[in-house]
């Protein structure tokens, strides 16, 4: 994608993406529910005129005339740092691990947190659009149906016990 724009006005990031057979790391990505730009890992620095900006591919909106580069200098090492701190936070996570080796991380300079959840909101997300049933969601976060990206950890909320069945066994 560096350097020429191969995204016609109104196509999805996502399906732009893929079309182009263009692969960039995501880790808070789920196809068909929304995104929040939560782990960051998929950003692109992205030109319009003349002006360059990094940003979330996920949550990007693609324009007529966007110069969208997904593989510079600049976002290999950013992306790199990101996956650094993701295996900080949940070192146990073999996905995690597979993403940082692919984004070029040889050593972690980051005290590990051994957190578990890095917040990227996939379970929340998906137990609100997928299930409709609003069992968990994140400490501190505004039930006002806007989404804002995480700062802490996901907790069960109170109607857990009518809808845990549809994700239990
Ligand atoms: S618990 Fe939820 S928010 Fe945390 S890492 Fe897993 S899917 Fe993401
Ligand atoms: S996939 Fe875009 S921020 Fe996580």
């Amino acid at each position: 994608m560096t350097g020429y724009n191969p995204c016609a006005e109104g196509y999805q990031r996502a399906r732009c993406r893929g079309e182009y057979g263009i692969c960039i790391p995501h880790l808070c990505h789920v196809p068909n529910i929304s995104d929040i730009g939560a782990c960051r890992l998929c950003i692109v620095e992205h030109v319009v005129n003349g002006r360059s900006k990094i940003t979330t591919s996920c949550t990007l909106n693609v324009e007529e005339g966007m110069v969208i580069k997904s593989n510079t200098d600049r976002i290999r090492k950013l992306r790199k740092n990101l996956a650094e701190l993701l295996v900080a936070q949940a070192p146990n996570s073999r996905a995690i691990q597979d993403i940082a080796v692919r984004c070029g991380v040889e050593e972690v300079r980051y005290k590990f947190r051994n957190d578990n959840c890095v917040l990227c909101g996939r379970c929340v997300r998906v137990c609100t659009e997928v299930w409709k049933a609003r069992a968990i969601g994140f400490v501190g976060e505004e039930e006002s149906g806007t989404w804002t990206i995480p700062s802490v950890y996901v907790r069960i909320f109170a109607n857990t016990a009518t809808t845990a069945s549809r994700c239990a066994p």
